[in-house]
């Protein structure tokens, strides 16, 4: 099975990924981690990319289409896995087709852009181990400290509001057309992604259930 969710920033898309990483026993793939981390490394990759990112701006479909193919080539990949935040483009959505899956499930997230930007406003992140924390709707048990692997907690560098508001008009030009995409393919769900994030989950989980 391959589970695709689509949103904006901010929309809750790698909360959720994680949710359904654990309940389906998929890896989640989120070329925003995949990246970031090569930032962190300071490798060829995350040279390239990292002035694109810290803009807001999309990282050539070339190298992220070559991310994927590798990544979900991977034997923790056999029984399916979980995209998040790919794809972005309809290069990157049409690549896709070219790697085959029984099932394909499409999550469309919908939220006010209002809303997303008080979100990312007091999101705090793991950089060790990735963990996603609000300071508002999830803030960690200790102040500052990740509740998994006691690091201390940071904000996003492009949780800015310039690049917010980058990756919101990106999103708005190249987020449609993917929806429509899939809209046509007939597999896509749309998720009101302001509800609470149990009451999502468990109308994504009951969604998946019958489509497996
Ligand atoms: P990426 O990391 O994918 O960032 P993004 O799409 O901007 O999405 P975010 O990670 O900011 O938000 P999210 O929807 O995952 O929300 P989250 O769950 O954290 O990409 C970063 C950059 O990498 C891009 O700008 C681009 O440069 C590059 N890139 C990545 N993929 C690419 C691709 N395919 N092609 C080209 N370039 C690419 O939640 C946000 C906050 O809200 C958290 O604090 C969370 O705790 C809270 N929250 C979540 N759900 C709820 C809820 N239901 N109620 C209340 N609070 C909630």
């Amino acid at each position: 099975m391959r589970v695709i969710i689509l949103g904006p920033p901010g929309s809750g898309k790698g909360t959720q990924a994680d949710l359904i990483s654990k309940e389906f026993s998929i890896p989640r793939i989120s070329t925003g981690d995949i990246l970031r981390e090569a930032v962190r490394e300071g490798t060829e990759l995350g040279k390239r990319a990292e002035e694109k990112m810290k803009k807001g701006e999309l990282v050539d479909d070339e190298t992220i289409i070559g991310i994927i193919k590798e990544r979900v080539g991977k034997d923790d990949c056999k029984e399916g896995y979980i995209l998040d935040g790919f794809p972005r483009t309809l290069p990157q959505a049409q690549a896709l087709e070219n790697i085959p899956t029984k099932k394909e499930i499409v999550f469309s997230f919908n939220i006010s852009k209002e809303e997303l930007v008080k979100r990312l406003a007091s999101r705090l992140v793991c950089p060790k181990c990735k963990a996603v924390y609000n300071s508002i709707s999830f803030p960690p048990r200790i102040p500052n400290t990740c509740d998994l692997c006691f690091s201390s907690l940071i904000r996003r560098s492009d949780d800015n509001e310039e690049s917010i508001e980058r990756r919101y008009k990106v999103w708005e030009s190249e987020g449609n057309v993917i929806i429509e995409y899939y809209a046509k393919k007939g597999n896509l769900h749309n998720i009101d992604a302001s509800l609470d994030t149990k009451v999502i989950f468990e109308q994504i989980c009951n969604i998946i259930d019958k489509k497996i």
